[in-house]
């Protein structure tokens, strides 16, 4: 076990001691290879660095209750890969190699997993971008996919307090046909000058009104929205926002917890009228949220009055966290055991 100060862990990058890296290269993907090095030495034309041929992923490990490393809905983290892979024209990663290189960083970095309650964990940032070198707008021939670690904390620092975010129209992350639906490094670097912005006015993150009406409501910064209303479960459906892992996990918990689960458009309008409200995603886990701006009407509506989270965010925080601490049945096969940790 490392010598960290778990319950300080932050969302962030802490050195461990092994990345995996397979590199496709003449139509095929070659062998997993352990790196112990942090960097990457890359084409200078290589796409991802100049069209933005990158997507990514999240997804987390964590130490339970009885000791086991439990994995969570890897298989869902490589089926969106390869939706964004397929996006923005990039090879597709085989399932196996997915899998065996996300088992094998885990057990190489055993020693990173954050105990059994220090509310911790071990983040998974697999990454796949277009190596090989292009000059002409076109997909690269060669790609390099990898997977590295790093132990976190919570994403914003309130923890499983309620945050303030804060609507935003005159920026939008992604357009309506656009890549709003896929993990492509693109719709960051479009969410950054918002982002920033917003943190600079005392919120968590920006809430993207939907870029074609502006009348809906489309991200929460780096989550899916969720709000609570007359014992229903509402979340945005929109084909510019990322499809949650947390979210789909969320509306089966949700349902099984006896509410009723409404995936429509959210209008922004609707928002006074929720009893709670909160963001939703690997690295946010479930961030209630207490109050949100319209900052283009400075319009304020408070979600939470005594600074806490709602009882519904509780119990659906617990539950998730239950199940991915081992600590609750997992009834729905979510988690997959690690060996040799
Ligand atoms: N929306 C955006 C823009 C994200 O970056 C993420 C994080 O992956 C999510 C939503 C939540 O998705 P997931 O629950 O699969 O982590
Ligand atoms: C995640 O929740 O895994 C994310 O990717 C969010 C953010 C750190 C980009």
């Amino acid at each position: 076990m490392k010598n960290i100060d778990w319950k300080s862990l932050v969302f962030g990058y802490v050195k461990t001691d092994y990345n995996i890296r397979c590199y496709y290269k003449n139509g095929s993907w070659g062998q997993l290879e352990v790196s112990s090095s942090e960097m990457v030495s890359i084409h200078m034309a290589a796409t991802g660095l100049h069209y933005g041929q990158e997507a990514f992923e999240g997804l987390k490990a964590y130490r339970g209750k009885d000791g086991k490393v439990r994995l969570f809905r890897w298989e869902e983290n490589w089926k969106r890969m390869n939706r964004s892979a397929d996006g923005i024209l990039m090879q597709p990663v085989p399932k196996e190699i997915f899998e065996a290189a996300c088992m094998k960083v885990i057990e190489l970095n055993s020693e990173f997993i954050p105990p059994y309650g220090t509310g911790g964990s071990l983040y998974l940032r697999p990454l796949l971008f277009g190596s090989g070198p292009k000059v002409g707008v076109s997909p690269a021939d060669e790609y390099l996919f990898m997977v590295f670690v790093s132990p976190v904390g919570p994403y914003f620092k309130e923890g499983f307090k309620p945050v303030k975010m804060q609507i935003v129209r005159d920026f939008d992350r992604a357009a309506p046909m656009g890549t709003g639906h896929i993990k492509v490094g693109g719709n960051y670097a479009a969410s950054l000058k918002a982002g920033e912005r917003a943190h600079k006015e005392g919120f968590s993150a920006s809430i993207f009104a939907d870029s074609k009406t502006k009348q809906y409501i489309d991200e929460a910064g780096p989550a899916n929205f969720f709000g609570i209303k007359d014992g229903k479960y509402i979340t945005p459906d929109s084909g510019s926002i990322l499809p949650s892992i947390t979210n789909m996990s969320l509306r089966e918990i949700a349902e099984d917890l006896g509410l009723v689960v409404e995936r429509r458009h959210v209008a922004i309008a609707e928002i006074p009228g929720f009893e709670e409200a909160g963001a939703c995603g690997t690295a946010a886990i479930i961030s209630p949220i207490g109050m949100i701006q319209d900052r283009e009407s400075g319009e304020e509506f408070i979600l939470s009055k005594n600074g806490e989270a709602g009882p519904w965010c509780t119990k659906l925080y617990n539950y998730l966290t239950g199940v991915q601490y081992g600590e609750v049945e997992d009834k729905f096969n979510w988690c997959t055991i690690v060996d040799n940790v």
